[in-house]
């Protein structure tokens, strides 16, 4: 610490701390419009002036050292400030009062009446450039735009697409995408970090215009009329009264703005957020205080919220009756549900009936689901889509450290030396982790490999690509990892201490020579060397992987190579190190986690372990199954043989996400009883007897467990829609038709139930997720969480970690003469998997309307495939008519297509081949035959689609440009001004 005066006070500032941060933090005040602490310095607006020692100097870009005298209050100090500020001023025009940003938060209104400013000396002038409406989401208004520069900031170097800059040498600056684009068709992928960090009115979300302000609506003459009156009293009552009139206006607002916090619905970073609404009109998502995200989200959390007042939502239950759906009661629906499931199981037993928990609903659902089926029915007969995605991860954790979870924090991959990509279109599947990983490899020496078959964004990124062959990443993390233990480059001292199995390791490693793993890959022995090498020279490595990985019939082996890569070189106990296996759904870690597993009961209890199920019986004062369930690849099968006769399936879209669909449907259409429970008829309720509307996440309290095993609280941003039912009430209606009689009020009481029966979950309660309060499991019972795990030891009986050796074996489905293409699928930025959720927001599906299949350009010309060509892909299983997009993201004869398509599902193609050890679907071991069909259409993709867009790379806002303006000069007329600039 050291010792800072401020204004004639003491104060002790924190190692680096910047003065505006101790200021604010010791409670004095300074002007500061510019600076956001999560941006950090960008020193474009001068009103944070202090003098210091007799100099001005900027107190955001500062760093307070020992002895320093500080007065944000000197003549000279309040002098410059008042400056600076009338000069932004002259970029803006005050009409709070008919502004929607007049929320109490709009910094230029806040630093108006902080400095008491009465006039401004210089004259509001209006820049020559139009307001900018082409973004389906939010709009820039250049005449409000101060160029403090945080959008700059925020989109270069946060979120880094890289979009914004402004010209700074121009008569007239103003924000440019790509340089001079329309919004629309520049490269802006709408993560909203711009908007969010804008601190007034020039960037807004088009959902407030017109709907926060109580007068905003006005047409826009009439408002233009009243800003003139407005302007006209000024010159006699100065800004002070004017104000007084925008405050008592923003004080009714608040009496009709709810500000609720809730975690995203989507991915599994776990971003949260304040969501604003009046009555049902989300006016928008404010994402600041997450600890997962702060002010970052993606389009799909910031803006992906069409659904909720989707006016095709469900909100009366349906039975099926001679073919067709009629609406019921909840009553009726109800009895009927609970009236077939014991009549099957009286007939046929409890193991004739399984359960699907969705990874879309909150810990609470999934747990008493999952006790539903095993308490109150009597089978372990549950599942959630967790199967389809993450459990070959989990089991390589398993085996090799312990947990089936990210070892450490998005935090630890921000801080790492090197960061490994492996499978994981980490860009646009994991958006806001994604940043993190651009930032740090932008700004702070960061080192990136990327592996995977397309060149996505990280992939271009990246110091290192790997483009191996199709299902061989085993191959080379196994050559790496010999040629590591071969050259002497493997962590001795750690292997020693804290880990078992070398030797077998060793030997295990026989046949994967650099020579065997080049002809195997089509790597080079060079790329395999120089991937060793820079794994062996960074100080600290993460390694993150997704359904590029666990989608294959090795999908647990290939996760256990590359943990058993982390054991040899160090690469776990410690920050900015460790594995990380980027989790889908925004619960898919929670809905296992609580026991939604055939095997496990919550915590990864197993069902086999009988002090773990006398604990259970005794809590639930019943008599538990005994034998391990149907995981949802069995069940399946089991409903084909028969065995399986009733289903309960809960907002799983299971007839298009789950491989080889059409097999799966068949067995669907088979089924004696299914019931599903969901938001919207989505294409697996047509093969329901039942169905339930549930809730969305907006409507429903509850917890989420992002990818780094973090819960956080969800709290009721609406009311659930008329007819609809939070998912845990439905759950609990039905148990208690079979006779449960469970009397839950409220979700914290299941969760303080979990609790109870969970060594993992010992100590987590709502008080301790209050707000943004969160915990990363374990959580033990005095509220202690472990943000990274394996401090002290792994988590086995002895406290190591074991190295766990693993063959190559080889894909399933290859090409041949027949299928000679081989075909990839994952997600798309804009639009979650099959995009039941965001087709309904209407300005994604303008942006993305379509899905489609990547062909190279080389396989376009020797097919004769344009851009827009219908083409049928026919595999083993099935086809898809579907339009072609031409892109060097793919290679040779590799395709890609994207999930979001309800209509042309690329699971059509997909097999029933499976990882032997989860029955994950090898979804990425497929190969197609492509015929070219004589139609062509438009491209799938507009040409508003923002990889159209060309980004602008810069450093930053570059301030030092405006700086050299001939008509820039410091405020305080450069009297004394010293310019510190922070290093980032
Ligand atoms: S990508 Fe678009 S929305 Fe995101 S910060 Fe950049 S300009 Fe703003
Ligand atoms: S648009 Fe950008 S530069 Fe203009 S006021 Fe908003 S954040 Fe500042
Ligand atoms: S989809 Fe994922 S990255 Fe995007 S806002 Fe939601 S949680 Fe964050
Ligand atoms: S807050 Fe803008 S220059 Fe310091």
């Amino acid at each position: 610490m050291s010792n800072v005066e401020i204004d004639g006070f003491p104060q002790a500032a924190r190692p680096d701390e910047l003065l505006i941060d101790l200021i604010n933090r010791t409670g004095g005040s300074v002007p500061h419009v510019c600076y956001h602490p999560q941006l950090g310095p960008v020193q474009t607006c001068d009103t944070c002036m202090v003098e210091v020692n007799g100099l001005l100097i900027r107190a955001c870009a500062t760093a307070a050292a020992d002895g320093m005298t500080v007065s944000t209050k000197s003549a000279k100090a309040a002098a410059a400030q008042v400056e600076a500020f009338d000069r932004i001023l002259s970029n803006h025009m005050l009409y709070c009062t008919v502004c929607d940003n007049n929320n109490g938060n709009c910094t230029v209104h806040n630093t108006t009446k902080l400095l008491a400013i009465e006039h401004q000396r210089i004259p509001f002038q209006t820049k020559p450039y139009e307001v900018d409406n082409t973004n389906p989401f939010y709009r820039y208004d250049p005449d409000q735009c101060i160029l403090c520069g945080r959008c700059v900031e925020a989109c270069q170097n946060v979120e880094v697409n890289e979009t914004l800059s402004i010209n700074w040498e121009d008569p007239n600056p103003r924000v440019l995408w790509d340089g001079g684009s329309t919004i629309g068709e520049s490269s802006c992928v709408s993560c909203g970090h711009c908007v969010t960090v804008c601190p007034c009115n020039a960037l807004m979300e088009k959902t407030m215009l017109g709907h926060a302000g109580f007068l905003t609506s006005l047409k826009k003459s009439a408002l233009s009329g009243m800003i003139e009156v407005v302007k006209g009293v000024e010159p006699e009552t100065g800004y002070g009264s004017i104000l007084q009139v925008s405050e008592a206006e923003h004080a009714m607002r608040e009496h009709r703005i709810r500000k609720t916090k809730t975690v995203c619905t989507y991915c599994g970073v776990g971003c949260s957020f304040d969501v604003w609404t009046k009555d049902r009109h989300i006016l928008k998502v404010a994402p600041e205080h997450g600890p997962a995200n702060g002010i970052s989200t993606c389009v799909k959390g910031k803006f992906g919220w069409g659904h909720i007042n989707s006016e095709d939502r469900l909100t009366t239950p349906l039975i099926r009756e001679d073919g067709k759906f009629r609406q019921a009661s909840w009553d009726e629906a109800l009895a009927l549900v609970a009236r077939r499931l014991l009549e099957i199981k009286d007939r046929d037993g409890a193991d004739s009936l399984a359960f699907i928990s969705s990874s879309k609903c909150t810990n609470e659902e999934s747990y008493l689901l999952q006790k539903l089926a095993r308490a109150i029915i009597g089978t372990n007969n549950v599942d959630n889509c967790s199967r389809y995605c993450q459990s070959p991860a989990t089991m390589g954790l398993f085996r090799t450290v312990g947990y089936g979870g990210d070892s450490g924090s998005i935090s630890d991959m921000e801080k790492a030396d090197l960061v490994v990509i492996i499978g994981s279109n980490t860009a646009e599947s994991h958006p806001v982790i994604a940043t993190r990983v651009k930032s740090s490899h932008k700004l702070d020496g960061q080192k990136l490999i990327v592996s995977d078959l397309r060149e996505h964004e990280m992939a271009r990124r990246a110091d290192l690509f790997l483009h191996p062959k199709p299902a061989t990443d085993l191959i080379w993390i196994n050559a790496v990892s010999r040629y590591l233990l071969d050259q002497g480059l493997a962590n001795t001292k750690f292997l020693n201490q804290w880990v078992n199995g070398l030797e077998e390791f060793r030997k295990s490693l026989e046949p994967f020579s650099l020579e065997a793993a080049a002809r195997l890959t089509a790597l080079s022995e060079r790329t395999i060397r120089t991937v060793a090498h820079m794994i062996a020279e960074a100080n600290s490595t993460c390694i993150l992987w997704a359904m590029g990985v666990t989608q294959h019939t090795q999908g647990s082996d290939i996760s256990t190579a590359i943990s058993n890569l982390l054991l040899i070189t160090g690469n776990y106990m410690r920050p900015g190190t460790g594995a990380y296996p980027l989790r889908g759904h925004n619960n898919v870690q929670g809905a296992s986690d609580h026991g939604s597993m055939p095997n496990s009961l919550p915590g990864y209890q197993s069902v086999d372990d009988p002090e773990v199920r006398q604990r259970f019986e005794t809590g639930w004062k019943v008599k538990l199954p005994t034998s391990r369930g149907l995981d949802n690849h069995q069940m399946v099968e089991a409903i084909h043989e028969g065995k399986l006769k009733a289903m309960y399936l809960i907002g799983e879209e299971m007839s298009i996400v789950d491989s080889n669909a059409n097999y799966v449907a068949d067995a669907f259409a088979k089924l004696d009883f299914f019931v599903v429970q969901d938001i919207f008829f989505s294409n697996t309720c047509r093969y329901a007897d039942v169905v339930l509307p549930g809730a969305p996440s907006l409507e429903k309290e509850g917890t989420f467990t992002s990818t780094e095993r973090r819960v956080q609280r969800l709290y009721q941003v609406l009311e659930p829609l008329a007819g609809c039912k939070p998912d845990w009430k439905i759950i609990q209606d039905v148990g208690n038709q079979l006779g449960a009689g469970w009397h839950y009020r409220h979700p914290s009481e299941i969760m303080d139930e979990i609790a109870s029966l969970t060594p993992m979950f010992a100590g987590v309660n709502y008080e301790r997720l209050a707000g943004y309060q969160s915990l990363q499991w374990p959580v033990a019972a005095d509220g202690t969480d472990e943000p990274l795990l394996y401090t002290k030891r792994f988590a086995f009986p002895d406290g190591k970690a074991r190295l766990f050796p693993v063959s190559w074996i080889g894909p399933t489905d290859v090409p041949n003469a027949e299928f000679d293409l081989h075909l990839n699928n994952g997600r798309l930025l804009e639009h979650f998997h099959e995009g039941n959720l965001t087709y309904r927001t209407e300005g994604i599906r303008e942006k993305t309307p379509d899905t489609f299949v990547e062909v190279s350009p080389q396989l376009a010309e020797e097919r004769g495939i344009q851009s827009g060509t219908w083409v049928q892909l026919i595999s083993r299983y099935g086809q898809v008519r579907v339009r072609a997009l031409v892109t060097d993201r793919v290679q040779g004869k590799e395709l890609y297509m994207p999930m979001n398509s309800v209509e042309s599902p690329v699971n059509r193609l997909t097999s029933s081949h499976t990882d032997p050890m989860t029955n994950t679907p090898a979804y990425k071991e497929n190969s197609v035959h492509m015929k070219v069909l004589a139609e062509v259409g438009e491209s799938p993709l507009p040409r508003i689609n923002s990889r159209f867009g060309h980004p602008t790379p810069q450093s930053g806002v570059e301030v030092e440009r405006k700086w050299k303006r001939p008509d820039y000069t410091p405020p305080g007329n450069g009297n004394g001004l010293v310019q510190f600039q922070m290093k980032k």
